[in-house]
């Protein structure tokens, strides 16, 4: 079975033992402890922070795209090979605890989601 797919989202297989592939592309997200309902925070997104994933013209990360878990669209952006980074800050506000899902797109390892549960 390959290691990933073009088709579809990519999630880590096993999240407490993850594979090289799933540490360079999972992305991991980042929020403040102190979330309040309806208040504006700051989530960060960070592709490549658990191994580096390669920023070059052949293969970088495109894009990253931020959703709860009713897939509501809570941001996106758009990234250039090379000069931008994968590390991008997103302020939402939230009416409800949820599970936050941040998708990134590698332009040769397609789509991968990486999840963080919000509470407050
Ligand atoms: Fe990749």
């Amino acid at each position: 079975m390959a290691e990933f797919s073009l088709k579809g989202v990519n999630k880590p297989k096993d999240p407490e033992n993850l594979t090289d592939l799933e540490k360079k592309h999972t992305p991991v997200i980042h929020v403040p402890d102190d979330i309040r309902a309806g208040e504006p925070f700051s989530v960060k997104i960070v592709v490549g922070e658990l191994l580096k994933h390669p920023n070059e013209l052949g293969h970088y990360i495109n894009w990253v795209a931020l959703y709860d878990e009713q897939y509501t669209f809570l941001g996106m952006a758009t990234l250039a090979p090379v000069v931008s980074h994968p590390k991008v800050r997103f302020t939402i506000t939230l009416d409800e605890p949820t599970t936050l899902r941040a998708f990134a797109f590698c332009n040769l390892h397609g789509l991968w989601q990486g999840k963080k549960e919000v509470r407050f």
